[in-house]
């Protein structure tokens, strides 16, 4: 029986892969690598995508985390903090650290992994800066209300959106951070980043801190930035990509509604938000499909031994990993987060990509249904 791969790029990429051939030929014969044509273009089609004004890419999604936090947290003191989910991929974590903030974690929503507004609620102090909600696993955060309470405080509100290209529901915060690793449902063929803004200023900013603090067109550096940029290789990669991405996220949905309606094992926690099938297929842009078993490495070895590849997103919390425990103290930042911590324990990733057949869809449904536990 052929194994079912995690994820497939050759099979995900090959109903692009001869614009994408002609798109590198492109930029190779136009002799312009860097901040040119195929960046500002890209800037512009993706800001129209997601409906915002500006777009200013990156090289990668931590740094348009970072340069969206630098640009949107003036005069950082020590002790000044950051809210941020205690369930999440690192980046959130780093950025936040990077821009000389303390993250302070709150614990996040059962069914969708994402931030739970009460949590924030608690959790705001005068010292907090920035609210970092972060889309995982390409559910919204509830980022609208969260920033009706973080404008009312002046809490600047940075949402995390590598996991959710293309979700309606997010956009309500001062800007977007988007990583465009090959994983993504929006993947370049490299790395790849953009901070995504209505705020001239924030999006002008940016466009310095990307670029060694140089004013766009100058060579005046007027603040300390870094060398991180969105090159003109990836950027037309995702031009291509961008075209059919709203396309790939329905396939994406149909292959989460087959889960959702079919498994049926009551070991096997389906993820979502809604009551039916359909409303949970709809309240997502299915980047993973996570669900969650109390023996997770059982139901990984029983679908692995059936060809069927899985992953964990994310088995360690950030408090957890060794940088944050040397810096300060065992769990020290993340405190009662029980929901996190099941989510960081029970968590398994099925495939689920764009190319993905119909039989191989059958054979993920058919072993989790079979799994005993
Ligand atoms: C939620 C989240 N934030 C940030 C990042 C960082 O993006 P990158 O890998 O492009 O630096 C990623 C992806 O890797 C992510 O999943």
């Amino acid at each position: 029986m052929n194994p079912i791969p995690f994820q497939d790029f050759r099979r995900m990429l090959e109903p692009n892969r001869d614009e994408l051939e002609r798109a590198a030929a492109r930029v190779i014969r136009g002799g312009k690598f860097v901040l040119g044509p195929e960046t500002r273009a890209f800037e512009e089609e993706f800001a129209a995508f997601c409906g915002k004004r500006f777009c200013v890419g990156t090289g990668n999604g931590l740094d348009a985390l970072l340069v969206a936090l630098q640009a949107g947290v003036r005069d950082v003191r020590p002790g000044d903090e950051a809210i941020v989910p205690a369930q999440t991929f690192v980046a959130t974590w780093l950025a936040a650290t990077h821009v000389g903030l303390k993250p302070v974690a709150v614990d996040v929503d059962p069914q969708t992994g994402t931030l739970s507004e009460s949590a924030v609620r608690l959790a705001v102090t005068p010292r907090t800066r920035a609210i970092v909600p972060v889309h995982l696993f390409g559910f919204a955060a509830p980022s609208a209300a969260v920033a009706g309470l973080a404008r009312e405080r002046g809490i600047f509100v940075l949402e995390d959106a590598a996991q959710s290209h293309g979700n309606p529901e997010i956009g309500s915060g001062d800007a977007m951070a988007f990583s465009f690793y090959p994983t993504k449902n929006l993947g370049a063929l490299g790395d790849g980043g953009a901070v995504v803004t209505d705020d001239p200023e924030l999006a002008r900013r940016a466009a310095e801190l990307r670029d060694y603090g140089r004013s766009p067109g100058t060579n005046v550096c007027t603040v300390f930035g870094e060398n991180s940029r969105l090159d003109e290789m990836q950027a037309a990669f995702l031009r291509v990509r961008l075209r059919t991405l709203r396309q790939e996220i329905e396939l994406r949905r149909k292959i989460a509604l087959h889960y959702l309606s079919e498994i049926v094992n009551p070991r096997i926690l389906l993820p979502g938000r809604g009551s039916s099938p359909e409303e949970k297929a709809r309240s997502g842009v299915w980047h993973l499909f996570p669900v969650r078993c109390e023996a997770r490495d059982e139901l990984r070895n029983f679908l692995a031994d059936r060809g069927i590849q899985t992953a964990t997103h994310y088995p360690e919390l950030p408090c957890e990993q060794p940088c944050y425990r040397d810096a300060h103290g065992s769990f020290g930042l993340c405190g009662e987060v029980p929901v996190a911590r099941r989510w960081a324990r029970n968590e398994v990733s099925l495939p689920l990509w764009p190319g993905m057949t119909f039989s191989e869809i059958q054979r993920v449904v058919a072993a989790c249904n079979e799994f005993a536990g």
